[in-house]
């Protein structure tokens, strides 16, 4: 089997391409874990992989059927989370259920409801500042955000919702000492590769913008050496 990153494959002079029809385009971005509040005052908590910020704001394409979609469309705060890699378990114990009932015929086959998502995934809720969804305990970052546009997207299926970040919670061993910079060396996101769960693999470079103050740091997260 080749374990090779893909970063690894070699610089060829002549690559083919082809065309193909692939059933998903997760071409590999974060997980985020979105608690949002239930009609009862209860909270929902979702795997996400279709969320990308830009300045403040965090854009989100949710399942038009799903409960966090109802529930955004209703409620407006919410908490995005984002777990470490080591993390991947506990999202994945979320992927078949829904805190919509009855589920609805658009969720995949095996979906089921669940009332209590973070007990079902064995995460631990704490409170959240500003919004009133609570916090995923375990993940390093968590953006207390208000969902401020809830549109369709063109096929009908999804929503999307553009959220604005009002609170960022990060676990300090991730933050450049006496700054407000995320260590970019220590943090990594779980990146969802095609249905495949990944870390990141060594730093290969960094934006001419960078503001972050360098200096060798173990990983305090995973347990992996530097990276
Ligand atoms: C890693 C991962 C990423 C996912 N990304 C998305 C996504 O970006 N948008 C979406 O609507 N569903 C996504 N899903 C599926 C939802 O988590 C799933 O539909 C879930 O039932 C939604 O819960 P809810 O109905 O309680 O909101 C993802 C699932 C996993 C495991």
């Amino acid at each position: 089997m080749n374990t090779a990153p893909p970063h690894a494959l070699p610089a060829e002079t002549a690559v083919t391409h082809v065309e193909i029809e692939p059933s998903v385009l997760y071409f590999g971005t974060p997980v985020v874990l979105l608690s949002t509040e239930n009609q009862d005052g209860s909270f929902n908590l979702a795997p996400i992989s279709s969320a990308w910020a830009l300045g403040q704001t965090v854009v989100l394409g949710l399942g038009r059927e799903g409960q966090s979609a109802y529930n955004l469309g209703s409620r407006p705060d919410l908490v995005i989370n984002l777990p470490a890699p080591a993390q991947w378990p506990a999202v994945e114990r979320l992927a078949p259920l829904t805190g919509r009932n009855p589920v609805p015929a658009s969720k995949h086959e095996g979906c089921r409801f669940e009332a209590d998502k973070f007990a079902a995934a064995g995460l631990t809720a704490e409170p959240s500042h500003r919004v009133r969804p609570p916090r995923v305990a375990g993940c390093p970052i968590q953006l207390e955000a208000r969902a401020e546009r809830v549109l369709p997207d063109v096929s009908g299926e999804f929503v999307i919702v553009e959220t604005v970040v009002r609170t960022v919670h990060a676990d300090s061993r991730i933050v450049v000492p006496g700054t407000d910079h995320i260590d970019p060396a220590v943090w990594s996101p779980l990146i969802y590769n095609f249905r495949h769960y990944f870390g990141l693999g060594p730093e290969l470079g960094h934006s001419y913008r960078t503001q972050t103050p360098r200096g060798p740091r173990e990983s305090a997260l995973d347990g992996t050496a530097s990276r």
